[in-house]
């Protein structure tokens, strides 16, 4: 018997109009290290934005055998559905071997080992391409992140349109060490959705997977991610996991959740 079964409910879909459109140039409070990185949204207004009605409920999982639900496995799903204890602290946090702007935390340097080891081979092989990519904002306590979404609350006003880009504490895949926001010279080592454009960013999506990353947060993809388009949101999965994201052009979610 196939005895895996889907439930999930997808009601209220509706992205706002205009939501997907009007993000181009948004930057985003990944950071907080930094004012270009903490002054999210500086001349975008949210203000006129209808928040994303986000309602996706996740049921059992398709992809079974996956170790999704073990925090120190490299699989672990961590989302709106799926939290970290707030004094879960990685075991293996290591400072990860690749540029940072020089106003960047050490804590936000870390990376689980395996993840931080990854990300420098991809970050070198990037050089030889003649592509330099940057670090902002790694591991991240539950503290800190705390601290982040309040921040944001107060900019935004409220608390569902924060978290359209911030993720609240315990649901953010900063804690488990295994992300890391990645910038570039070209958009002024800023977290914006520009970045996108840049050839760094180009090289990326058709790479990263080979080194275990994926870009988590796509976009088109809100309502199945829970966040606005991120594309310099890197997540280590494991280059097994990232290779099939990336050719079945899925998030982490629809490869676990949906019977695609
Ligand atoms: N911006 C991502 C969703 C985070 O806060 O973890
Ligand atoms: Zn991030």
């Amino acid at each position: 018997m196939k005895n895996r079964i889907i439930v999930f409910l997808l009601s209220a879909l509706l992205l706002a109009a205009g939501c997907s459109g009007t993000v181009s140039n948004q930057t985003v409070p990944e950071s907080k290290t930094k004012p270009q990185c903490n002054n999210p949204l500086e001349g975008i207004s949210m203000a006129d934005v209808e928040p994303d009605i986000f309602t996706l409920q996740l049921g059992i999982a398709v992809q079974g055998t996956v170790d999704y639900h073990n925090f120190d496995s490299v699989a672990v799903l961590v989302n709106k559905q799926n939290k970290l204890a707030d004094d879960y602290v990685p075991a293996d946090l290591v400072e990860t071997d690749i540029p940072f702007p020089s106003y960047v935390a050490r804590e936000q340097r870390l990376m689980r080992k395996e993840a931080a080891q990854n990300l420098a081979s991809l970050f070198a092989e990037a050089k030889k391409n003649g592509l330099i990519l940057y670090g902002l904002s790694g591991y991240r306590s539950y503290q800190t992140q705390k601290a982040i979404f309040n921040n944001n609350v107060r900019k935004y006003g409220d608390e569902t349109k924060a978290n359209r880009i911030s993720a609240r504490p315990g649901e953010s895949e900063h804690q488990t060490g295994l992300a890391m926001d990645v910038t570039s010279q070209s958009v002024a080592y800023s977290l914006v959705t520009d970045f996108a454009n840049t050839a760094e960013y180009a090289w990326l999506k058709d790479n990263a997977h080979h080194f275990g990353f994926v870009i988590r947060y796509p976009q088109e993809k809100e309502i199945i991610t829970g966040y606005m388009f991120e594309p310099w949101h890197l997540r280590y999965v494991g280059k097994d996991l990232a290779t099939i994201l990336y050719e079945k052009n899925i998030t982490y979610e629809e490869y676990l959740f949906f019977p695609i």
